[in-house]
């Protein structure tokens, strides 16, 4: 008989983590939903595509619901129809589904990015690709060197200088500031994927001469600076995680991993309370072997040697793997991605596909669970 695990489902006690968090020591079960760009906001107004598209991700049982890359800046977007938290409108439009995703029995997090030299891009169902100079709906990208990505991602940003990296870093700032204020209880910082912040730490894009290039401390203080700067507008007893490309699968792999890790342990030094382990995304000709749990080995050794709790995705093959990684504790929780957009009550098959008692009313709204119980 496939054995049960309790572990995946008693609730995650937080204060595991660094911090004690207050009025937010559980999360109902340590599914999460990755953040997963819509493309679908309106000057970077949440839609009425965002109120439902939350809601049921929120219903469908996950204990995390982390909202979409969300930029602190309009050059910051990687699309025009990118999700933003530079203005009050912005802010006044995303407090309802806060709300809702609470509602629903979910911890509500955000992730805040920036996109660097990746930004200027058509949505991906529209090409994928930057958008050329002059064209609308098209802007200048900014990056810490004038190196362009490459393959569809031509545009060669504009290098900042150290007082645009100021700016980005308070723009961050007041972004976390409106995140607090309308009740997201979980930042995630975006390190990852090849956008601004990823931009500083590789080499590949990372060509300065100054206090922010060459070496991995000079790599990393855009990183650590951006942290310090949101953990002191960040509550102290709230969850502050990042999501950081660990990884390239471009032949410089052991050196990133390793600089990666040191630079954990800084973070975790400086109030970082758990990561999510991701890839750099950072160069065109990387060599990426996709497969099912393909970042699990990597994640359990970031987490085991940095002592950080944390996460991964990535393919992820379906519940039993996930309550695996989980219980063998290479992982504290796990983020989901595609399998919720296919199907947003995942939690509940997962539940049910475990042998977890009593798996609708563990998972799902009281409507829903009600009926799912009693005729089988
Ligand atoms: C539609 C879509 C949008 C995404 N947008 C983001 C994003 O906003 N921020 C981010 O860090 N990752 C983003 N990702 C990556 C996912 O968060 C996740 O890591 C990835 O899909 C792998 O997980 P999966 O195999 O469970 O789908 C996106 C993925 C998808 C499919």
């Amino acid at each position: 008989m496939r054995e049960i695990s309790t572990r995946f489902w008693v609730n995650l006690r937080i204060e595991s983590m660094a911090r004690a968090i207050a009025n937010l020591d559980t999360l109902r079960n340590r599914i999460a939903v990755s953040p997963m760009c819509q493309y679908m906001s309106d000057q970077g107004v949440a839609t009425e595509w965002h109120r439902t598209h939350y809601s049921a991700l929120a219903r469908g049982g996950s204990g995390l619901v982390v909202v979409e890359a969300t930029a602190v800046s309009p050059e910051g977007r990687i699309s025009w129809a990118d999700a933003g938290l530079w203005n009050d409108e912005q802010a006044a439009a995303l407090e309802p589904i806060v709300r809702e995703i609470k509602r629903a029995g979910a911890i509500a997090g955000i992730q805040l990015a920036h996109a660097g030299r990746k930004a200027s891009a058509n949505r991906p169902w529209e090409g994928d690709d930057h958008i050329p100079e002059g064209k609308p709906n098209s802007w200048t990208p900014i990056a810490p060197s004038a190196v362009a990505f490459g393959a569809n991602l031509p545009r060669v940003p504009d290098a900042m200088s150290v007082e645009d990296i100021h700016r980005v870093q308070s723009d961050m700032a007041q972004a976390v500031r409106r995140a607090k204020d309308i009740g997201f209880d979980w930042l995630q910082l975006h390190f990852a994927h090849g956008y601004l912040a990823q931009n500083f730490w590789s080499c590949k894009s990372n060509k300065r001469t100054d206090q922010y290039g060459g070496s991995a401390e000079n790599r990393g203080r855009y990183l650590l600076e951006t942290l310090a700067k949101a953990r002191s507008v960040w509550p102290e007893n709230l969850p502050l995680t990042a999501r950081m490309g660990v990884i390239d699968f471009d032949g410089n792999d052991e050196q990133m991993l390793g600089e990666s890790i040191d630079l954990l342990r800084q973070m975790k030094r400086e109030g970082l309370d758990s990561v999510d382990i991701s890839m750099g995304f950072n160069s065109p000709d990387a060599n990426i072997p996709w497969g099912p749990n393909l970042l699990e080995d990597i994640a359990a050794k970031v987490l085991r040697e940095t002592q950080l709790p944390g996460s991964t995705s990535w393919f992820i093959d379906g519940p039993s793997s996930a309550d695996r990684m989980v219980r063998e504790g290479k992982v504290d929780f796990v983020m989901i991605g595609r399998p919720l957009l296919s199907d947003p009550h995942w939690p509940y098959h997962a539940a049910k596909e475990l042998g977890v008692p009593e798996a609708a009313w563990k998972t799902l709204p009281a409507p829903y669970a009600h009926w799912l119980a009693r005729y089988r």
